[in-house]
């Protein structure tokens, strides 16, 4: 059954990405993590919208993925929420938020269900998180994987690398989609791996993958919003493809609001709101009376 949302475009649950992957539809997916960029996004016809942990760096400026809390990504998510119509909603579980017990974990995914209005969480590792994915799929959250270059661990992993190089570490990864889908995960993000390795766990696994620095065999893909419109700062990645120049355009139009306001060009009478005639003529005769008084 397809839910409609009263527009043309129906509604993307886990079963339409599901049904995407049988039919060879490829998948698209996009972070977002405001009302507005959420709007564009979903009205642009995306699948997939991911409020990920990747705000800590592109809106509130941490290092890494690390520190941000589950409060801050509830409140970016409720944004998010009352901005998607069509596209499935999937928040990333912050570092710690699933780690330290299974109570702590069901807790804290439920908020980003019933606060945020997430459809699904995200959270990063695989084999070794199966057993956790099985219990917050028994409790009707739904679970988006994530394994390779998994960002949250950075210090584990000595930085950001590429994974799964080794026979071993093919092997481990086949393992981790595996034990992701039979413990109920609905898809699973690869992350920064060998695109011939993702495409072998795509041909294994029947649930969806969405890859990211993960070749072109994967079922879908999905890039940060800032990377895709050149808003982030630093040297990209190697997968990174910029459709826009955004951060060049604002630049130039901050640089030319600073000019004008300095220059007196801005505002500009038509862009003044005026007094009504009478009160203006009524000003006149009040300080034509006080000029008269004066004198
Ligand atoms: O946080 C994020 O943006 C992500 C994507 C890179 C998949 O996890």
């Amino acid at each position: 059954m397809s839910i409609t949302t009263g527009e043309l475009r129906s509604k993307i649950t886990a079963s339409t990405l599901l049904e995407k992957k049988q039919n060879h539809e490829l998948i698209t997916c996009l972070t977002a993590y405001d009302n507005a960029s959420a709007r564009l996004v979903d009205e642009a016809g995306i699948d997939m919208i991911l409020v990920g942990d990747s705000l800590a760096m592109v809106m509130l400026g941490y290092e890494n993925t690390l520190p941000v809390t589950v409060q801050e990504m509830l409140h970016h998510t409720r944004a998010v929420r009352r901005a998607v119509r069509h596209a499935f909603l999937v928040v990333d579980m912050p570092f710690a938020s699933y780690h330290v017990g299974v109570r702590d974990t069901l807790r804290n995914a439920a908020k980003f269900i019933k606060i945020g209005g997430a459809e699904a969480v995200k959270i990063e590792g695989g084999e070794k998180r199966a057993r956790l994915v099985e219990t917050l799929v028994d409790a009707e959250i739904p679970v988006v994987g994530h394994i390779g270059l998994t960002p949250q661990s950075l210090h584990a992993m000595g930085g950001y690398k590429v994974q799964g190089k080794t026979l071993k570490a093919v092997e481990q990864l086949m393992h981790d989609a595996l034990a992701l889908e039979r413990s109920g995960a609905c898809c699973v993000v690869l992350e920064g791996i060998p695109r011939e390795v993702a495409a072998m766990i795509t041909q294994e696994v029947k649930i969806p993958t969405i890859g990211i620095g993960a070749g072109p065999n994967c079922d879908g893909q999905v890039l940060v919003f800032h990377d895709l419109l050149g808003l982030s700062f630093g040297p990209p990645a190697k997968y990174v493809r910029r459709y826009a120049d955004i951060g060049s355009v604002i630049s130039d139009a901050v640089r030319a609001f600073n000019d004008d306001v300095k220059s007196g060009a801005y505002p500009s009478d038509a862009e003044s709101y005026h007094l009504p005639k009478e009160t203006l003529a009524a000003l006149e005769v009040i300080a034509e009376r006080k000029r008269t008084v004066s004198v």
